[in-house]
């Protein structure tokens, strides 16, 4: 891979395990040369990504539970002293109760409502308020990831979909914002892929064999192909792209029926 990042300091949010689309991403960014953070939520997944940031040079590991405020402001002020600013930031965390994502919509408690909303929408509108003053002088990247559940119906995906809704709506409200200092903010939205996360949307098997029968392509994407499409994103190919949905789901958006 051609190293265009290299002398680039990343930030990646959302890596729990192997199969995470963050840790896909942080495998291209770094192949191309970037140095990167990677930060875990909580003890339990301390771990599993510091054994994987072990097979990136010299990443800086990090708490961030984006339900804590001190927690995002440490993370930040680490990357300062660690890395002294920031070329991009990935945002790769969402979260639902499992409960909420099967049945009827209306059955959405508020409590699961809220939760879905700050971590999986509200926390990159927090983050990027935190990582702006990195990125002062840099042409910085910041990076979403969504999926169409947020703009069409998928059952089961419910609250998910909605806090993918206030994602995509807040990426260009935030490229808005952020364009005049030269950051740019865009989101991939991926077709399905197993993981962790995936795996508590109930029906997901019928939702990988529905895009291998309909998608243009005829068949699933990888998680690889998110990450080259983040370091697109993150890099300078992409310099008049801002506050864009760019879809890495095999063509699955464009097909009516
Ligand atoms: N897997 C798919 O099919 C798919 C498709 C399109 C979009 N996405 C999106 O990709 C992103 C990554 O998901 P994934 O599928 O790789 O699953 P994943 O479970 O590997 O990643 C989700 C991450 O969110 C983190 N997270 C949850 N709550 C958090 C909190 N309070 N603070 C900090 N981190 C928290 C988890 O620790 C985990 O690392 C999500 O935004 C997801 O909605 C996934």
């Amino acid at each position: 891979m051609e190293r265009t990042l290299d002398g680039k300091t990343g930030l990646v949010l959302g890596v729990a395990n192997k199969r995470s689309i963050a840790w896909a991403c942080a495998r291209s960014l770094a192949g191309a040369g970037m140095r990167l953070a990677l930060t875990y939520q909580g003890e339990r997944m301390e771990k599993g990504v510091r054994e994987l940031a072990a097979e990136l040079p010299d990443a800086l590991v990090l708490p961030c539970d984006v339900t804590r405020s001190g927690e995002m402001d440490a993370a930040c002020a680490a990357i300062r002293a660690g890395f002294g600013g920031l070329d991009a930031f990935v945002h790769g965390v969402a979260f639902a109760r499992r409960e909420e994502l099967g049945g009827a919509f209306h059955d959405t408690t508020w409590e699961g409502y809220a939760m879905a909303q700050e971590v999986s929408a509200y926390s990159l509108v927090a983050m990027a308020r935190r990582v702006r003053p990195l990125m002062e002088g840099r042409a910085g990247a910041i990076v979403t990831l969504t999926y169409i559940g947020g703009e069409r119906v998928v059952p089961n995906y419910n609250v998910m979909g909605v806090a993918k809704a206030a994602l995509e709506a807040s990426v260009r409200y935030l490229a808005n914002d952020l364009g005049p200092v030269g950051i740019r903010v865009n989101a991939i939205s991926a077709g399905p892929i197993r993981t962790l996360s995936s795996s508590g949307v109930s029906g997901f098997t019928d939702i990988l064999d529905r895009v291998v029968a309909h998608a243009p392509l005829r068949r699933n994407i990888t998680a690889d192909e998110v990450g080259d499409t983040c370091l697109f994103l993150c890099g300078p190919a992409s310099r008049g792209i801002t506050g864009s949905v760019l879809y890495v789901d095999a063509g699955y958006h464009i097909m009516g029926v």
